[in-house]
This record gives C-alpha cells, structure tokens and sequence, in this order.
C-alpha cells in the first residue's frame, strides 16, 4: 500500500533550535523515564520468576517498591487532583483504584519473596512462579495506562505542572517505598 498520504500528512519535526524543554515536555519527560524503569523491573522480575531465581525475586521486589513508593506518592498528592477538573471523580476514582490493586500486587509479591525466604529455597517453585508472573501481569498495564496521563498534564496551567514537579520532589526526598508509604502515609488504606 502506498503511504505518500500518510508521510505528506505528518507534523513537520521539530528543528534542534526550536528544542527548548517547556514545562510540561519536563514533566513528560520524567514521568516516562520512571514508567520505564518500572516497566523493566516488572520484565526481568518475570525473567527471574520463569528462572526461578529466589535472591533476584527479592531484590526486584524490594526495588520495585522502592521505585513505585514515590512515584504513586506524587501521582496522588499533586497530578490526579490537577487532573480532576478534566476525568472528573469517576475516573481519578478509577485511578485510585488501580493504585489500590498495584499495592496489593507488590504487597503479596512481598510476601511471595519472604516466603521462598523463610524456607531458605534457593530456586522458586513452579506454582510459586506461575502465580508471581500473574501478580506481575496484573501490575503491568497500569504502567501502560499511566504513561497516557502526560498527554492530560500537557493541557494544564504551568503553575499545575511546577506544583506536580515540586510535588514530585518532595516525594522522591521522604523517598519511602510503596509498602511503607502505604501502610503509614497513604490517607487510603487498603
Ligand atoms: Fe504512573
């Protein structure tokens, strides 16, 4: 099939002199960048499930939570509420929800690891495995979805994006991981 249409339709590329960095390209920039490290840790923490390697499980676990706990932080303090007036409650509720079901997932992950800890096994077992790479699929998509959200922040006042940088900040210097940030910070128990 021919594609001179499509080719000629393109938006033109930006030249190099036109790539200042706006606000809000920041913003996205930043926010990719911690989607994809989630998103590799997800994807070696199934390598490491299908290997059955226990003391890989455990430290992907735990850096999973370390990167997740700041990042859900500023999501929920500063970019859902700037986000509000646009989804409106249905949706941020959603939001939430989906944050809900990830804590869930790295908690039982968590106690998935201690477990293979506890009984000192040095390779993870089949159905130990199987339900780890589940838990896992179940978080992915979320990475996935939310990286969509930067096409919504892009639309908000600069003021909005400074606050969620700021906010973001703060996050990443109380620095708490997902787990602890849940139990002990988070307004929404689950
Ligand atoms: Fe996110």
């Amino acid at each position: 099939m021919r594609t001179d249409t499509f080719v000629t339709a393109r938006v033109p590329i930006p030249q190099l002199e036109d790539c200042v960095l706006s606000i809000a390209d920041h913003f996205t920039e930043a926010f990719h960048a911690e989607h994809r490290e989630v998103r590799d840790l997800l994807l070696a923490l199934i390598d490491a499930f299908k290997s059955g390697d226990s003391a890989q499980v455990r430290k992907l676990v735990e850096t999973l939570s370390e990167a997740i706990g700041p990042h859900f932080r500023y999501e929920e303090e500063a970019v859902y509420p700037g986000l509000l007036p646009i989804f409106g409650r249905q949706h941020v509720d959603k939001l939430l929800s989906d944050h809900d079901d990830t804590i869930r997932g790295i908690r039982e992950l968590a106690e998935l690891a201690e477990l293979v800890m506890l009984n000192d096994l040095e390779e993870i077992g089949e159905d130990q495995a199987a339900w780890g790479i589940e838990l896992v699929r179940e978080i992915l998509p979320h990475v996935s979805d939310c990286d969509g959200l930067s096409i919504m922040v892009e639309t908000l006042p600069e003021d909005d994006v400074v606050h969620i940088l700021a906010t973001r900040d703060a996050a990443r210097e109380t620095n708490a991981d997902l787990l602890t940030w849940a139990r002990t910070m988070r307004a929404r128990h689950v």
